[in-house]
């Protein structure tokens, strides 16, 4: 298919402006046999978190005595893409979990929970492009709703270059037609950016128009910390009440 024009009138095709988030809504402890849960809506993205643990690891083998392990699966459902995913992992799905585990790990204190495990599963529903960055933001709070302690949270979201413009938050059109694609997560301490916990691209962009990436996804981040939080907040103080 002919590439379609992505900016009209200096809107993108679902009305946003450049530095505009998707609709975004979360939801906090929606499983019942998880010990820790979320449900995150980002544009179309919809996605399932469930974190399970700390508890103990089998195979025992896998058992580090010193703090707990962590395992993370990121699983796309077959229904959740436009043309039918092969149930299972394939080898986008292994590295996606890869580098969301070692993006989650340096926030949790794995050193309280000596020979445990914690699992993470992150499960697309629907899936319209930021999946990856839309199930760490799941995850993160599922694992806040798990109790697992942690030192910060972990917040993403990706940027794009689309019609030669850096834009936030790219949804499929922007992801399959645009130049570049470039993901980005931060970890969040003290409700300040610390460090970027994980950062991809593909495509091509100068190294100002990176740089400028950076800096919008940053702000977007926070726009999404701020949801994670009151998500979480809504949650335990209408518990407590
Ligand atoms: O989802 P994310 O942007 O993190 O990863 P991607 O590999 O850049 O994929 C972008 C989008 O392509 C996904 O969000 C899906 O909407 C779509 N996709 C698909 O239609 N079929 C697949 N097997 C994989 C991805």
């Amino acid at each position: 298919m002919e590439k379609p024009k992505l900016i009209v009138d200096g809107k993108r095709l679902d009305g946003r402006g450049f530095e505009e988030l998707r609709p975004i809504k979360i939801e906090v402890g929606v499983l019942k046999r998880a010990d820790g849960s979320c449900y995150l809506e980002m544009g179309k993205n919809k996605i399932i978190a469930a974190v399970y643990g700390p508890r103990e690891v089998h195979p025992r083998h896998l058992q580090d005595p010193s703090k707990a392990v962590i395992r993370y699966r990121y699983n796309m459902a077959p229904f959740s893409v436009e043309e039918r995913k092969k149930p299972g992992p394939d080898r986008r799905s292994v590295e996606i979990s890869k580098v969301s585990r070692e993006a989650l790990e340096p926030v949790i204190m794995k050193e309280l929970f000596p020979r445990s495990g914690i699992d993470v599963f992150v499960e697309v529903l629907q899936a319209d492009a930021g999946t990856r960055t839309a199930c760490l933001n799941a995850a993160s709070v599922a694992l806040i709703d798990a109790g697992v302690m942690m030192k910060g949270i972990v917040t993403a979201v990706a940027v794009a270059k689309v019609d030669g413009q850096i834009v936030l938050d790219p949804m499929k059109e922007e992801d399959f037609y645009g130049e570049a694609d470039m993901p980005v997560a931060f970890l969040i301490r003290n409700d300040q950016i610390e460090s970027i916990a994980l950062l991809q691209m593909d495509g091509r962009m100068t190294v100002e128009e990176v740089k400028k990436g950076i800096e919008l996804a940053k702000k977007g981040a926070m726009e999404i910390y701020r949801m994670q939080r009151e998500a979480v907040m809504k949650k335990y103080v209408k518990e407590e009440e």
